[in-house]
């Protein structure tokens, strides 16, 4: 494409497959229940029933990683009772689902900080873990108590400790060493992230590994987030093009 004609059509093909890895910032419980007359508490609820349907179509579509952010580190500053619900929802979710997922051959790995934890949540998470370590159909990445900076940080301070314990040489600390020093080492950087509700912000979020990330922002709430919302998502992804600051093939080759 040479002029500026084209510039808003959408290309009649579908150029990218099936996203590898997906990443959803579920958001919009507390106004789905708003919305209702309800307490947010009940939008927590029906967003677990849309994490259940979620997990199943991304199985079903072929995703291989699929990273959800159920509670972030700024969540704390919500009022205590909402803070238990959640905590309550996660405990009911491990407790309910672990064994079918692991029926299912998901691994389910849990990102963020652990230190702020409850002992008894901290013991679910590491029994899904280790329930789960050996399967291979997708992985199931839970971001729980997840922030991008203090994830980042965190990465810091463990990387500035080997240095010190002579285990590292500070210059050979490149950006696979910090990748293999954050809470995601081993998985993929998303190919998609997908944030519910209609806000179009991260909120620290994968910051680091959302570098070159496809976002789609879908204005509908997480309760409400279906299988075809989730397909339609995935097919907008399809049709962008993913460019990495390089120049396409086809447009080197007209010599523009
Ligand atoms: C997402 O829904 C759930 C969590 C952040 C844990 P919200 O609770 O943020 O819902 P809204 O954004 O207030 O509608
Ligand atoms: C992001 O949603 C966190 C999760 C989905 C867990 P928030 O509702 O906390 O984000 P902000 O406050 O609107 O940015
Ligand atoms: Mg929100």
């Amino acid at each position: 494409m040479t002029s500026r004609e084209g510039r808003c059509t959408r290309p009649g093909s579908l150029p990218l497959s099936t996203p590898h890895h997906v990443a959803i910032i579920m958001d919009g419980n507390g106004r789905w229940a708003k919305s209702r007359g309800m307490p947010r508490s009940m939008g927590h609820r029906k967003g677990v029933e849309a994490v259940r349907e979620t997990v199943r179509t991304a199985g079903e579509s072929g995703v291989r990683y699929l990273t959800l952010f159920a509670f972030s580190s700024e969540n704390w500053n919500r009022p205590p009772d909402e803070i238990n619900d959640l905590m309550g929802l996660l405990r009911h979710f491990i407790r309910r689902d672990l064994a079918e997922l692991h029926k299912e051959n998901v691994r389910v790995r849990v990102i963020g900080d652990r230190d702020r934890l409850e002992k008894d949540i901290l013991a679910l998470l590491e029994e899904a873990e280790e329930l789960t370590r050996a399967n291979s159909a997708m992985h199931l990445v839970i971001a729980f108590n997840y922030g991008g900076r203090n994830e980042i940080a965190r990465a810091m301070k463990r990387i500035a400790e080997a240095v010190d314990r002579g285990d590292l040489d500070a210059s050979s600390v490149d950006e696979s060493t910090v990748t293999s020093f954050l809470d995601t080492a081993g998985i993929p950087d998303p190919d998609l992230i997908i944030r519910t509700s209609g806000e179009k912000r991260l909120s620290n979020f994968l910051l680091w590994q959302a570098a070159y990330t496809e976002f789609v922002f879908v204005p509908c709430l997480w309760p409400d987030f279906d299988k075809a919302a989730f397909s339609n998502a995935m097919l907008e992804y399809q049709q962008r093009e993913r460019r990495y600051g390089a120049v396409p093939e086809r447009d080197l080759a007209l010599g523009s």
